[in-house]
């Protein structure tokens, strides 16, 4: 097929593949709009409870937004298409549901930035991660000044915006850029179990956590609260927090749907 991506359902866990392994899955504009529809497709399903993203090959991750297709870009070309990698990340970060970057190997440019617009980042000891666009005489333009920031803070997000220079899987770890480091070997394993994991939690309450958390990241201390506050309370309209809780007393593991 042409489609740019690959999507296979283990479970309750869809992943979704960037499929140019050719190209070390460049982003090009078709790719980013397979990707927002593919998106869309997992956050309506509800049998889908966990996504994780990653790239075919061995080699790459994403290696950035493709450079072929930038090269001919005027100006107002360059905003739209800027627009169009920010909009589908936004949807990413925006999701319902957990969303993992499975990062087994290069994320660089919009690689590194579809990579933090998941929720959770696991790397494969070999992965490199950076922001190189300033090579290109560029900067990156889907997020990644304004969420590397928020990741890590402004000094390791200037110096690896400034530089270009990309950091390995540990200092990646180091600077909270990804959650885990695991061996090459172990990653799908690893991220699996970890996507079962968060798939068997109640829908509902992690859906309140991801609001929370990305209110709170933008909000001041109290209007955070209240938003929390508003979440919890909401909850208890849940069946999954009856079944939580009841479980938790009667001494048995609990069975959530999605209600
Ligand atoms: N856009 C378009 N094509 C890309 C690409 C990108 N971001 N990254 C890699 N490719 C293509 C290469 O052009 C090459 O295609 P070809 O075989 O048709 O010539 C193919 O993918 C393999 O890449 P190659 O550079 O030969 O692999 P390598 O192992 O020598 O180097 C990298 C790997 C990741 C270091 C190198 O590909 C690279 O620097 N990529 C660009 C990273 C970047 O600047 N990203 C930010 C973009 S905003």
């Amino acid at each position: 097929t042409d489609s740019p991506l690959l999507t296979a359902d283990q479970d309750a866990i869809r992943v979704i593949t960037v499929n140019r392994p050719d190209k070390l899955n460049a982003l090009n504009a078709a790719t980013l709009d397979a990707l927002h529809a593919a998106f869309d497709a997992a956050a309506e399903d509800a049998a889908v409870r966990a996504v994780v993203l990653t790239g075919a090959g061995p080699k790459a991750f994403v290696a950035g937004a493709d450079i072929a297709e930038m090269s001919g870009l005027s100006p107002v070309q360059g905003r739209d298409f800027s627009q169009r990698g920010q909009r589908m990340m936004r949807r990413v970060e925006k999701m319902p549901k957990p969303v993992i970057a499975m990062v087994n190997g290069f994320a660089l440019g919009g690689g590194l930035e579809l990579a933090m617009c998941c929720h959770l980042r696991i790397a494969a000891d070999g992965a490199k991660l950076g922001l190189p666009e300033v090579g290109l005489g560029l900067l990156p333009g889907f997020g990644g000044t304004q969420r590397l920031l928020r990741l890590v803070g402004r000094a390791a997000a200037l110096e690896l915006t400034l530089t270009g220079a990309p950091v390995d899987a540990a200092r990646a770890l180091a600077l909270g850029l990804v959650n885990r480091v695991v061996p090459a070997a172990d990653l799908e394993a690893e991220t699996m179990a970890l996507a079962t994991k968060l798939a068997g939690n109640a829908p509902l309450a992690m859906r309140g956590i991801l609001d929370a958390i990305h209110v709170g990241g933008e909000c001041g201390i109290d209007e955070g609260l209240e938003y929390e506050s508003a979440q919890f309370g909401l909850a208890f309209s849940t069946e999954d927090a009856r079944e939580g809780m009841a479980a938790f007393l009667e001494r048995r593991k609990p069975a959530f749907g999605n209600r």
